[in-house]
This record gives C-alpha cells, sequence and structure tokens, in this order.
C-alpha cells in the first residue's frame, strides 16, 4: 500500500515556495494515495516561538492546507503535538541513530550558526523526529521542497538501521517525491539563497496573506541584473535573479521553465515581472482569501484538526506499539 506523510512548521510567515515546492503539489497526491498532512508543531519549537503565535500559526497553516485544496474528509490533517506516539517513537529511533550521522546535516549547522554549543539538542536531534513522523506510518513517499532532501536520505538510513538491528522488514524506505519544477524558490532579494519563512527582510518572499498590493510591490523591488532577458536557457547560467523569476512564472503558470524563458526572450524584466504579478496576485489571492474565511470561524479547523488527529492516532498507535514490542519493551 501506498502511503504519503508530509509537513510544514507553523513557524509564520507561509509564503510562495512552501506553496509552490511543496503544498500545491499535493492536492493531486490525494486522488492516488492515502495521504497525511501534518503541521509539524514540535518540529517548530526546535526554534524559540511565542506560544500564543504558535497557536495562530497551528491553525494558518491549516487553513493554507485547505484553502489550496487539501481535502479534509478524505485527507488527514492534524498536528503533530495531538499524537504523542511521534515523540516516542523519535526516542526510540535516537537510539540507533549515530551521532556522526547527524553531524551531517547542512540544515542544522546553518540553523546553529556560530555559536554552535549554545544550539538546542532538539534542533540537532530534529532530523530523527522528522523519521519518526514518516516512520510511525509506514509511509511510502514523501513529498517534499529540495531543502529537505538530505533529511529524507537520513530517514531512509534510520529506516535501515532499525530493519537491520532487528532482522526485519518493519520499515519501508519512504521515497522523497521532489517535483522538480518549483522545488526550490529563490528570495527575491537575492537569488543565492531559498525564499524561507525566516528571512529577515519582508521584501524577500511574497507570503500567502499579501494583498495585491504588496505582491505587486514586492515584485517590482525584486532584484534583478542589467542585461534584457535571454535567449536560451544556457543563457540563464550566472544569473540566479532571472532563473528564480522564470521558475516562479513557470510554476505558476504551470509550464516548464524552458516553455516560461521563451515567453519573455530577449525581453525586459518589467515585461516578465508584469505578467509574474498578474498570475502571482490571482493565485495567492485565491487562496489567501479562502484562508481569511476559514480563520474567521477557527471552531471549524479544530475540528478538522481534532478529527485528523484521532484518524492519525489510530494508524499510529499499533505501529508504535509493534515497534516497542520489537525492542523487547515489556507491554503489559
Ligand atoms: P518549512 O517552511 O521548512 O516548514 O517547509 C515546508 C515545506 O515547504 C517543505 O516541503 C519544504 O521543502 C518546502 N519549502 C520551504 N521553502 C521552500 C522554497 N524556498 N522553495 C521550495 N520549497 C520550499
Ligand atoms: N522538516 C520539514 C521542513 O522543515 C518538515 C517536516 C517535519 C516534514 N516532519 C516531516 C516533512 C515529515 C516531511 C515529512 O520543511
Amino acid at each position: 500500500m501506498n502511503r504519503i506523510f508530509s509537513g510544514v512548521q507553523p513557524t509564520g510567515n507561509l509564503h510562495l515556495g512552501n506553496y509552490l515546492g511543496a503544498i500545491r503539489n499535493w492536492v493531486a497526491l490525494q486522488k492516488d494515495y492515502e495521504c497525511i498532512f501534518c503541521i509539524v508543531d514540535l518540529h517548530a519549537l526546535t526554534l524559540p516561538q511565542d506560544p500564543d503565535a504558535l497557536r495562530r500559526h497551528t491553525r494558518e497553516v491549516a487553513a493554507a492546507y485547505i484553502a489550496s485544496g487539501i481535502d479534509e474528509k478524505r485527507t488527514i490533517i492534524f498536528n503533530q503535538s495531538m499524537v504523542g506516539a511521534h515523540a516516542e517513537l523519535a526516542w526510540l529511533l535516537s537510539c540507533l541513530t549515530p551521532i556522526g550521522w547527524l553531524n551531517r546535516m547542512t540544515q542544522f549547522k546553518e540553523k546553529a550558526g556560530k555559536e554552535r554549543d549554545m544550539a538546542g539538542l532538539g534542533l540537532y536531534a530534529y532530523p530523527v523526529l522528522m523519521a519518526a513522523d514518516i516512520l510511525l506510518y509506514k509511509a511510502t513517499h514523501v513529498p517534499v521542497g529540495e531543502d529537505q532532501k538530505q533529511h529524507l536520505e537520513l530517514s531512509r538510513d534510520i529506516a535501515g538501521a532499525f530493519n537491520r538491528h532487528y532482522g526485519r522488514d518493519t520499515f519501508p524506505l519512504p521515497e522523497p517525491q521532489i517535483f522538480a519544477a518549483s522545488a526550490r524558490v529563490m528570495s527575491l532579494r537575492d537569488g543565492r539563497r531559498k525564499m524561507s519563512k525566516s528571512d529577515a527582510s519582508d521584501y524577500s518572499r511574497i507570503n500567502l496573506s499579501d494583498d495585491p498590493e504588496l505582491i505587486a510591490l514586492k515584485i517590482r523591488r525584486a532584484k534583478t541584473d542589467p542585461e534584457r532577458l535571454p535567449e536560451s536557457p544556457e543563457g540563464l547560467e550566472g544569473r540566479p535573479e532571472a532563473e528564480n523569476l522564470i521558475g516562479i512564472y513557470s510554476a505558476l503558470a504551470g509550464i516548464s521553465p524552458e516553455e516560461g524563458l521563451k515567453r519573455f526572450a530577449g525581453e525586459n524584466f518589467s515585461v516578465l515581472k508584469e505578467a509574474l504579478s498578474e498570475l502571482a496576485i490571482a493565485q495567492v489571492g485565491r487562496v489567501g482569501g479562502q484562508m481569511r474565511r476559514l480563520l474567521a470561524e477557527p471552531g471549524h479547523i479544530d475540528g478538522v484538526l481534532k478529527e485528523g488527529a484521532q484518524r492519525a492516532a489510530a494508524i499510529a498507535f499499533p505501529i508504535l506499539e509493534d515497534v516497542k514490542e520489537i525492542c523487547g519493551l515489556l507491554r503489559l
């Protein structure tokens, strides 16, 4: 059986990278897979959060899922901390994970910064919790943006380590699903950095909550280079801002980047920016508007999350019980 698990952290400022690189791609998967989409609030705590803001952001991510077309009747939507089995399995897996594997994680190095000794143990152990999220449901496929590829490879390694250690095929090795067209949406201010929730510059990302004027302004101000757009894809090399704007336009238009470039070959950036603005306003406007309507009625969202947690727990706890048995923990 094929089962999908993925998640987004409720750390605020859901942006176009989250939408194009992740959430939007999940909608079509519901047709062919059993899907579980989580709001990973335990992951959010790996960096300091304001408690009220964390609760608000958790509901916002749930609203973004539903507004983007995730069907809460068919698909399970829930927040991670409602199912205690995630943290329990993370512990069991952490006992089989060599520290050397975690030392290779580039995201930890970025997030921990210079004062690595002061980083929290949770931030360091985060990829083990992510492996637990996936393996707890024996998920076979995990759709994510490219930035999560390394964490997913580690999840596969951890699943393999468990299976080998206990000599059984307990966990399937989860396959990454990375949708090439929009796997990496970069900052509008610096084409070499990814668009991220934590970027201090508000002009670096388009948020799902932005209104049309703000979206248009951010795109007008997006960094460019002094040349016209090239005639062929090779001409994009060494021009990260041009590549990014063409990439975003193409993802929104639902065409390949090559096709997108053809439409603007030899043009000024202003022509591309105008077309991009129109598409972004239409799509972000639709999702953002629906999110606002949903958030005006938090009772509905809370009901979806509560029911989702019950359905998730019904899958997770039997698997956790089985794993505990395999590990030799006395079950009474
Ligand atoms: P996060 O914002 O780290 O919670 O990521 C949630 C999902 O969005 C993951 O699947 C990420 O890979 C994806 N994602 C985050 N930022 C970007 C980006 N700039 N471009 C493409 N995908 C992204
Ligand atoms: N680490 C992911 C991110 O920051 C979020 C995440 C947590 C996740 N657990 C997961 C994604 C399990 C996929 C599967 O984007």
